[in-house]
């Protein structure tokens, strides 16, 4: 079984070794990814990947909670981050008072909050407060209404600058590592280069102090749509679907249940 990580080892491993982290919705699938990864993260992607709904917006905080728990359970050994979702962290005392609930109704070891240097105040009050947060800059999924889409960041010299910045105030402001997403290679490896906690990437190309994927679109699960920076390394929907089928057809002909699954 795998030592925990904590605060400490992960921060240590800024130089020395890559980290690794993956989503993680239910216990089942946290049990099974527990060996190889060193932390796992319900993001708040479970509201589209797992609810199906089309952004991570609607995602609540009752239902980030429920799944964190789950995840505690099936990994008990397990770094967890738990997401906060879109508008529960919107002023440092409803942001305190949330990941209060998430700290005593679930085992997560930190919290993750989108947003940077408008967010500083609000993180360094969490952290005041003996909450570990890990931050998230660059592209931010819970900001995709307010900015028309999914983009890019770092591709033209303003945006380069405030995702630097905003990765700066992060770290300022007390947070224990830093999901950077949806960004130009060099702005990851500037960031990850200028601040002294680790760097996860996600579309932030190769010179991150380590990497994140869903697990859904890493297993090839997720049918929807691919985004470019996600590797299939498997591909689990058709597995899935050739397995059902297997099934449903011995049903059907009455191959199943064998002999062997019926009671003596
Ligand atoms: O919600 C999520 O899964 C995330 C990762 C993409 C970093 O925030």
């Amino acid at each position: 079984m795998r030592k925990k990580e904590t605060i400490t080892s992960l921060k240590a491993a800024k130089g020395e070794r890559k980290l690794v982290m993956l989503t993680a919705y239910d216990a089942l699938f946290a049990s099974l990814f527990r060996e190889s990864a060193d932390m796992l993260l319900v993001g708040d992607s479970l509201n589209m990947s797992f609810l199906g709904e089309p952004d991570t917006l609607s995602a609540t905080l009752d239902q980030m909670i429920y799944h964190t728990r789950a995840v505690c359970n099936g990994a008990p050994e397990s770094f967890v981050v738990c997401d906060m979702p879109f508008g529960t962290t919107n002023t440092p005392g409803q942001a305190l008072e949330n990941a209060v609930k998430v700290f005593q109704q679930t085992r997560a070891d930190a919290i993750k909050i989108e947003g940077g240097q408008e967010r500083s105040a609000l993180i360094e009050h969490l952290t005041d407060n003996a909450i570990a947060v890990m931050g998230h800059v660059g592209l931010m999924p819970q900001s995709v209404r307010s900015e028309g889409g999914y983009k890019v960041q770092g591709r033209d010299e303003k945006s380069f600058q405030k995702t630097l910045d905003d990765a700066v105030a992060v770290e300022e402001a007390g947070a224990f590592a830093l999901v950077v997403e949806g960004v130009v290679p060099d702005l990851a490896a500037k960031i990850t280069e200028t601040v002294s906690i680790p760097v996860i990437g996600i579309g932030a190309g190769r010179q991150t102090d380590g990497q994140v994927l869903v697990w859904s679109d890493m297993l090839g699960l997720f049918e929807a749509f691919t985004p470019k920076f996600v590797k299939k390394y498997m591909n689990g929907a058709e597995a899935i679907k050739e397995a059902v089928a297997q099934y449903a057809q011995e049903v059907r002909n009455g191959a199943f249940p064998g002999e062997e699954h019926c009671y003596k």
